[in-house]
C-alpha cells in the first residue's frame, strides 16, 4: 500500500517557473495562482548543511553572484537576489530554506514533488538524513513524493519510512533495462519519465506495473497530447497554464478538466 495519493494531472516544475524564478517562493505562489496545487522542487545543501530549494551545482544561472553551492553557507546565500535574473518584478527574492518552503506549501495546502536533487560529488546520504525527517514531520503522505535519479538515495530514503507513509519517484532519463528491478527495491510509487525519451510500449509497461507515471518536462501540450493515452498521470512542465487551456479544448484524461 502508499499513501493516497489524489494524482494531480499537472505539476508545476520548480514551480511556475515559466512565470517566475524558478524554485522560490514566488514560482510556488504563481503556481497556486494558477489554480496548480502540486509543484516540483529540488532541493539539496548548502556547505554548512541548510537545506534549500535549488537546482544547479552553483548559483550562477539564476543569482546575482557566484559560487558553488557546497562552499557556501546559509548568511552567504541570503545575500544573493535570485529573483532579478528572471525580471525586475521579482527582485529581492531570497533562496528558499527547505523549512519555510515547507511552511508554505502548508500555508497553501499545496502538494510537492520534492527531487532530492545530488549534483556531482554531493553525497545522496547526507542530503537523505538532513531532508527527509524533516519532511516527513511537516508534510502529510498524501502531499509529498520524493523523487531522485539517485538510485542510493531513494535506497537510503526507503529506510526512513515504510511505503505507506512514503511515496519514493525513481526519476529516469532514458529508461534502463533494469528499470523494474530499481522500482522494486525502494518500493517506488511512481517512474518519473523523460517524456521525449519515453517509448509507447515503456509508458504502458510501467503502467502495467502498477506505477504511477509522471512525465517531465513537456511545455507543448499538443505534442504531448498523445502521452495521456498512454497512461500518464502527471505531466511536470513549466507551462501549466497552457496545458490547462490546451487540455480543456481537447479534453485527454478521464477525470475532466476540474483536476486539470
Ligand atoms: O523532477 C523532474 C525534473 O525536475 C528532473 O530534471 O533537471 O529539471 O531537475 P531537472
Ligand atoms: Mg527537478
Amino acid at each position: 500500500m502508499h499513501p493516497a495519493i489524489s494524482l494531480p494531472t499537472l505539476i508545476a516544475h520548480r514551480g511556475y517557473s515559466a512565470k517566475a524564478p524558478e524554485n522560490t517562493f514566488a514560482a510556488v505562489r504563481a503556481a497556486h495562482s494558477a489554480g496548480v496545487n502540486w509543484v516540483e522542487l529540488d532541493v539539496q545543501l548548502l556547505g554548512d548543511g541548510t537545506p534549500v530549494i535549488w537546482h544547479d551545482a552553483d548559483v550562477a544561472r539564476c543569482s546575482d553572484g557566484r559560487g558553488k553551492l557546497r562552499q557556501m553557507t546559509w548568511p552567504q546565500s541570503q545575500t544573493l537576489d535570485v529573483g532579478r535574473w528572471f525580471g525586475h518584478d521579482f527582485t529581492g527574492e531570497k533562496m528558499p530554506r527547505l523549512d519555510a518552503m515547507l511552511a508554505l506549501l502548508n500555508e497553501l495546502g499545496m502538494g510537492v514533488n520534492l527531487e532530492l536533487k545530488v549534483n556531482r560529488g554531493h553525497d545522496p546520504v547526507a542530503l537523505v538524513e538532513r531532508v527527509l525527517p524533516e519532511v516527513l514531520e511537516v508534510l502529510p503522505p498524501e502531499r509529498l513524493v520524493l523523487s531522485s535519479f539517485d538510485n542510493l538515495a531513494l535506497r537510503h530514503s526507503r529506510q526512513f519510512a515504510k511505503p505507506d507513509n512514503l511515496a519514493l519517484g525513481m526519476l529516469f532519463n532514458r529508461l534502463p533495462k533494469d528499470w523494474q528491478a530499481q522500482c522494486r527495491e525502494v518500493d517506488a510509487f511512481s517512474v518519473h519519465a523523460n517524456w521525449s525519451r519515453l517509448k509507447r510500449a515503456q509508458a504502458e509497461a510501467i503502467q502495467q506495473a502498477g506505477y504511477a507515471l509522471f512525465c517531465y518536462t513537456p511545455n507543448n501540450p499538443g505534442d504531448f497530447h498523445p502521452m495521456w493515452a498512454w497512461g500518464t498521470d502527471s505531466a511536470i512542465t513549466d507551462e501549466p497554464e497552457r496545458f490547462q487551456r490546451y487540455l480543456s479544448a481537447h479534453p485527454a484524461k478521464a477525470n475532466g478538466p476540474e483536476n486539470v
